[in-house]
């Protein structure tokens, strides 16, 4: 089913990013074409060379240093995909993205999407249940921005809550 589809993932600086060379590992088993997009703090959590040889493709973080200069990359990064998906969105990523700040690859491409996006929030529960980052969400999702909510269980930063990514 997910054969032959193209898909950009964005990663952000959340603890989850580990995650994210599992995530592009299962899609490329199902033959999905896997452009990744990094922020600098997600940078922080995984390397960009593991992300790139897993997804066999050169990841791109900086606007500046690693865009090719031939062409307008976050503009052809955002045409590149069927759907565009954030995994781990930090709750900085989706405050960004919900006020129009584009001040990074990642949230300059997801800005320039015009295909459906796909949030994943992953954050401590005090995070998660914030009334702004609450705010955020519902701005999104009212401009059609779908989401993948987090989950219940053990978290990073100790003890059990909200805000954990999902499994699914
Ligand atoms: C150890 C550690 C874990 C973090 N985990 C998260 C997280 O799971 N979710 C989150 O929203 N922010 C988390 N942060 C904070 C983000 O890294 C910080 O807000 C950063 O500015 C996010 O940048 P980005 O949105 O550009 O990736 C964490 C920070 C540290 C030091």
């Amino acid at each position: 089913m997910l054969a032959g589809k193209k898909i950009l993932l964005g990663v952000t600086g959340g603890i989850a990013a580990y995650q994210m060379a599992d995530f592009i590992g299962l899609l490329r088993s199902q033959l999905v074409d896997v452009r990744v997009i990094m922020t600098e703090a997600a940078t922080r959590f995984i390397t960009p060379l593991t992300l790139e040889t897993i997804s066999r493709h050169k990841v791109t973080v900086g606007m500046f240093i690693d865009a090719d200069s031939s062409r307008v990359e976050h503009i052809s990064l955002a045409r590149f995909s069927d759907i565009a998906i954030v995994a781990p969105a930090t709750a900085n990523f989706i405050g960004k993205i919900a006020s129009g700040i584009a001040d990074d690859m990642l949230t300059t491409t997801i800005t320039a999407c015009t295909q459906p996006v796909v949030i994943c929030p992953a954050m401590n529960e005090g995070m998660w249940r914030n009334p702004v980052v609450q705010d955020n969400v519902a701005k999104l999702k009212r401009f059609g921005y779908e989401f993948v909510e987090p989950e219940h269980g053990e978290m990073a930063c100790g003890g059990e809550g909200w805000g954990g990514p999902a499994s699914r």
